[in-house]
């Protein structure tokens, strides 16, 4: 390895138990296992399932199960939360946030669960936040630290979607300003390839794999079926966040 890291970035995969949306689900999953040799670590996003159902959940370890490079997971508002954690974290049902920390490769990964329980928009809770702190202290700042949620914490000219963020993102700015070894966010929900600045820093949201989200100027309705599955390359060259984005035909 060159010493750079790579992450895979994908979101939004939403099964449903369709097999077309499994196949496209599949063919991303493809993408990155052919090319795993040259990827450290892939985050999935959240809304990894459609209605969060048992069966759905099951289906999607199943697929995420298949890559053959570590795997970070974090809910989104179609996930439920004791279902996501039973089938595809460590097998406790719970509602409480599903807070995990990872170090994979002498990066710190936060896989923040930014998801309020029965509603669309999101929220980092004050425990979440407090977890934040706390894990970032147990590593030294020569360590990058890499956080991950759901949610978006900033507009992206995208009205539907920015009425359905992340909220109290003063506090997670905060957080992140405090440390000056934290690299980026990155982020799905949107379903859209997209990158901005939060805390002074890139914030990158993934493509959606199951469909993209049309910008106002692009024709009526808001989700386009007719774009292919995206993917992020992120790049991580010491304390710098390089990121490409593919399409997966
Ligand atoms: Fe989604
Ligand atoms: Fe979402």
């Amino acid at each position: 390895m060159s010493g750079v890291t790579v992450i895979a970035h994908i979101s939004d995969l939403h099964v449903t138990g369709d097999p077309a949306r499994r196949a496209r689900i599949r063919a991303v999953i493809d993408h990155v296992n052919d090319r795993a040799a040259g990827i450290d670590v892939m985050v999935v996003t959240g809304d990894i399932t459609d209605d969060g159902t048992p069966a759905q959940c099951a289906e999607a370890a199943e697929i995420i199960g298949a890559a053959r490079v570590p795997t970070l997971v974090i809910p989104g508002n179609h996930d439920r939360r004791p279902e996501f954690s039973r089938a595809l974290l460590d097998g406790a049902a719970t509602d409480l946030p599903l807070n995990r920390s990872a170090v994979v490769g002498g990066v710190l990964y936060l896989m923040c669960d930014s998801t309020i329980p029965g509603r669309d928009d999101g929220w980092l809770s004050d425990g979440s936040l407090e977890w934040m702190e706390s894990q970032i202290a147990t590593v030294g700042a020569d360590t990058p630290v890499v956080v991950c949620f759901h949610h978006p914490p900033a507009t992206l000219q995208m009205p539907f979607m920015d009425g359905i963020r992340q909220i109290g993102e003063d506090r997670l700015a905060e957080v992140i300003g405090r440390h000056p070894n934290v690299v980026g966010s990155l982020c799905g929900h949107a379903h859209s390839g997209a990158v901005t600045a939060f805390a002074g820093l890139p914030l990158v949201v993934a493509p959606g794999v199951s469909a993209t989200l049309k910008l106002p100027f692009e024709g009526e309705g808001i989700v386009d079926t007719t774009q292919p599955a995206g993917i992020a390359f992120h790049h991580l060259d010491g304390f710098r966040l390089i990121t490409h984005f593919r399409v997966v035909v």
